[in-house]
């Protein structure tokens, strides 16, 4: 199988899955507990179905948006993700200059692999910074100016990793970063020996943000679980929330939110955004899908803040579902992470022309041809 055979996110995840180590792999596929959370992500879009109209001209269609006051060419972007340089040796640059091309929205988290700095030397088009608040406060202070000093547009402060989830399969497979050998996972890195070329011969791994003040992730191997659970402040309230929101002064966002009651909070503190999310199913399994929870969310501070739809994407008619209920854009990592891993810029670039393709096409066959013509009036929920 090669890039060319991928046509749809099952291909690029089975590419994926040939060409990393398992447990890269599983570090990327996995989530927490029994999975059902993360498996409900996407089976949620399957409970509604659309309603199209016809006969309304549909040649030209238009799939911009505007999101934190940037307008963007398509109604989804790419969430920040970690660690982008364990799934392909150019990591962030691969998918920086995958969303340049395509004019979207581009994230990168305090866990990335390449600095805030260079992405910003390498793409000019709308970046957020995905902010993790940690015990050590300096980090806390670096990682709030270098943002800001690099022209980053949005800043996304998580909040729903306060404690480690339960990723069984890391625990399984020995996942760390960075990645180390051990007997049970010496076989699956020794099958894929052009992954291990390209990890020892093309550039150093780094966590450029965090290393000058932690070691773990760096220099001591760290699974991700542990590092949420003991580098990250657990005692992060709603005050702080709103200190990070005024120290920042820009468009602001949290990402991870799931109540009504918190997304109206979000707007009381200051935020211009949030993204509904459960961290792609990997923190609190049983948590309500994101898709399934918009509808309230959106009806509560919808006129008021940018709500933004993240998870379990994997078809435009996906993302049509949740912009027909109200969401200003789509996002997600899974997205983009297994193109990113079968083929890096290209692969990315592939994925995002097929999303874009798709939703053009299911545009034209709803008889919409911009993103506001789109609308409840669309959907039926087959269990109401
Ligand atoms: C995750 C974090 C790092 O592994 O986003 O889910």
């Amino acid at each position: 199988m090669n890039l060319k055979d991928c046509h749809n996110f099952s291909d690029f995840r089975i590419l994926a899955k040939k060409k990393l180590p398992s447990p890269i792999f599983h570090y990327i596929d996995g989530a927490a507990d029994d999975e059902i959370t993360y498996n409900r992500n996407t089976s949620a879009f399957n409970d509604v179905d659309l309603v199209p109209n016809v006969l309304r001209g549909v040649e030209n269609v238009d799939l911009s948006t505007t999101i934190f006051g940037k307008k963007i060419d398509l109604p989804f972007y790419c969430s920040p993700t970690a660690l982008q340089r364990l799934f392909h040796y150019d990591g962030e640059r691969a998918v920086g200059k995958a969303a340049q091309k395509f004019n979207t929205m581009f994230g990168v988290s305090a866990l990335a692999t390449v600095s805030v700095e260079e992405i910003s030397s390498l793409i000019d088009t709308p970046k957020m910074f995905q902010f993790y608040f940690h015990k050590d406060r300096g980090l806390n202070d670096s990682c709030l100016e270098r943002a800001k000093a690099a022209n980053f547009d949005v800043m996304a402060l998580t909040v729903d990793t306060i404690t480690g989830g339960n990723r069984e399969r890391d625990l399984r497979t020995g996942f760390t970063s960075p990645p180390k050998l051990t007997i049970s996972s010496l076989f699956s890195f020794a099958t894929k020996p052009m992954w291990g070329i390209n990890y020892l011969t093309k550039g150093k791994f780094e966590l450029p943000h965090l290393q000058d003040f932690v070691k773990e992730g760096t220099s001591t191997n760290s699974s991700i679980g542990n590092y949420f659970s003991t580098m990250l402040d657990q005692s992060m309230n709603w005050s702080d929330a709103e200190k990070l929101c005024s120290k920042w002064g820009g468009h602001f966002a949290l990402k991870g939110i799931m109540s009504v009651e918190d997304a109206k909070k979000a707007v009381d503190i200051g935020c211009t955004g949030i993204m509904v999310s459960n961290h792609g199913g990997r923190q609190l399994d049983g948590s309500r899908s994101p898709f399934d929870q918009l509808a309230e969310i959106v009806d509560a501070v919808g006129d008021k803040i940018d709500v933004i739809c993240e998870g379990g994407f994997q078809r435009g008619t996906h993302m049509l579902k949740a912009l027909s209920l109200g969401a200003k854009a789509c996002a997600g990592g899974r997205l983009y992470l297994y193109a990113l891993a079968a083929a890096g810029q290209a692969g990315v670039e592939r994925a995002l022309g097929q999303y874009k393709t798709e939703l053009e096409r299911d545009m034209k066959l709803m008889g919409c041809t911009k993103i506001s013509d789109l609308n409840r009036n669309n959907l039926r929920f087959r269990y109401t």
